[in-house]
């Protein structure tokens, strides 16, 4: 009997591991797949019109599989010191090992060789490689001598590159999305990586703004700091950034240049004045005053696609609410040193996501073949707001681990504080800090006072 079983368990297997080749064979029967096609061929879109194949959904569902959801978890999982985190992070490898040789494998649709998908994928695997050896060698725990010294350090680097690792991944999916579909070819490249962009920074905007409120009060408290004063210096300093890379100098200045350069510009005055409200851990409405001028001038921003004007107005209203419920979270909810999270902090983050993904969902190639299929604007960001809604609940989910793992939401909660508990608190936070520095007992009192006219 046992031999019967271990047989079947065999027999499986070996098929699975036929599978991807099965599949490529199947579907080389029928087409072919080459980085050798002329560019000349691409005209408007980077990809020809043959179906993506099988090989190619594998692919793509296990990279997504593996830093969409494996890694993230296993992340947050590695920040509390779990002795699951090993385990995790060895099977999302796996993972992306197979999506690896499957994206070599696939046949059907053939790509414009140059994409960028094919170009940062050399960045991601190398990332990951780093990532994965200095894993190993943290797992052998090798801490005499000289060791010593290396450890810490690949600690350190593991930690930040084990924070980007989503970053990364999440780019390389988007680049992905882009790549099957072949958008964002010749003149459509620049307002693509503008809403790419754009779009990428309002939604991570939000999840920052999320981490922020969930768990970042402590880190906050200890730094002296409120959260405008880095917002406000994030501001200025890609003021500084738009304001001299918006235009090609030398050349003529077109409407474009003008609005973006003047973006720039607004930015890094209202930045600064940000910076300087927001000293001695002021808050300061500054930076969601900012959100709300993008949005106004949103509003009247030119639009030439069919359904363009709707779905950006809708975008603008996101922003805009996004901006008024900061500015009121700011002057009439927030309580310094409350950690517990009110109903209505939960608005702004989540205006913002959605206000992202509705950005980066409204390309003009993307609206183009709306009109082309028929579908209304009103049905597309229904959808497009499940996936922001997806997106806040997603991180909410990851925050609600580390919270629970790293004993946080215990300590948060208000119930029966102590002095040393409070310092303990502090600590929770502890894995975004490099140094030591000292809070004030004041602050300590102060927090723990209000925390306890709440009760
Ligand atoms: C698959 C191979 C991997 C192995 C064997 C491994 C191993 C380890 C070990 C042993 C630690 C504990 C370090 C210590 O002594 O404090 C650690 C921490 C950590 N790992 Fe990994 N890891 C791997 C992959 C990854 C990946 C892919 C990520 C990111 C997605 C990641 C993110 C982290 C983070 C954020 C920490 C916490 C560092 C800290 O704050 O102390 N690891 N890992
Ligand atoms: C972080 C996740 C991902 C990684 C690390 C990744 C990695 C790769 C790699 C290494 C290649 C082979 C590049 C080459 O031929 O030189 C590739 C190809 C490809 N991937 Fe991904 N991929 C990811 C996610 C996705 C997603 C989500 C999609 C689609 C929705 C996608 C679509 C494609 C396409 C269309 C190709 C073929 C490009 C070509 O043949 O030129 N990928 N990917």
């Amino acid at each position: 009997m046992p031999t019967t079983n271990a047989h079947r368990l065999l027999t499986i297997l070996a098929l699975i591991c036929q599978l991807p080749y099965s599949l490529q064979q199947d579907e080389e029967e029928q087409h072919g797949h080459t980085h050798d096609l002329d560019p000349m061929i691409f005209t408007d879109f980077a990809a020809t019109d043959e179906p993506i194949g099988s090989i190619m959904t594998l692919h793509l569902a296990s990279m997504i599989l593996a830093f969409g959801i494996i890694y993230p978890i296993g992340m947050v999982l590695g920040l509390v010191k779990s002795r699951w985190h090993v385990p995790v992070q060895v099977l999302g490898s796996l993972v992306f090992v197979g999506g690896f040789f499957l994206a070599h494998a696939h046949s059907g649709r053939n790509y414009e060789p140059h994409n960028a998908h094919r170009g940062f994928a050399w960045f991601v695997v190398w990332s990951l490689i780093a990532q994965v050896a200095m894993g190993a060698y943290l797992k052998l725990h090798l801490e005499k001598g000289i060791h010593g010294r290396i450890r810490s350090l690949f600690v350190t680097a593991h930690r930040w590159l084990g924070i980007l690792v989503p970053v990364i991944g999440y780019t390389q999916i988007v680049l992905g999305v882009i790549a099957i579909v072949g958008f964002c070819y010749g003149e459509h490249t620049g307002q693509c990586l503008a809403h790419f962009i754009m779009g990428s920074s309002f939604a991570g905007y939000g999840i920052i703004m999320l981490i922020s409120l969930r768990v970042g009060g402590p880190w906050l408290l200890k730094r002296q700091r409120s959260q405008e004063w880095y917002d406000s210096w994030m501001i200025t300093l890609w003021g500084i950034v738009n304001t001299f890379t918006e235009h090609r100098w030398g050349s003529n200045w077109n409407s474009s240049d003008y609005q973006h350069t003047s973006m720039g510009i607004i930015w890094v005055a209202a930045g600064t004045v940000g910076i300087w409200l927001s000293r001695n851990e002021q808050r300061s409405v500054v930076p969601a005053l900012v959100i709300a001028l993008t949005a106004a001038a949103f509003q009247g921003h030119a639009q030439h696609v069919a359904n363009s004007g709707h779905i950006h107005s809708f975008f603008g209203y996101m922003l805009m609410a996004g901006a008024i419920s900061r500015i009121v979270e700011i002057c009439f909810v927030w309580k310094k040193g409350v950690f517990t999270v009110s109903p209505w902090q939960y608005m702004p983050p989540m205006f913002l996501m959605m206000a992202g993904v509705i950005f980066m969902g409204a390309t003009e190639e993307q609206l183009s073949l709306l009109a082309t299929i028929g579908i209304d604007p009103a049905s597309y960001i229904n959808v497009l707001l499940s996936f922001a809604f997806f997106l806040f609940l997603y991180t909410n989910i990851l925050l609600g681990l580390w919270e629970r793992l790293s004993g946080y939401d215990n300590k948060a909660s208000t119930e029966g504080y102590t002095e040393v508990e409070r310092e303990e608190l502090h600590d929770g936070a502890s894995f975004l800090e490099d140094d030591e520095d000292d809070y004030t007992k004041e602050h300590n009192a102060l927090a723990l006072g209000s925390l306890r006219q709440r009760d």
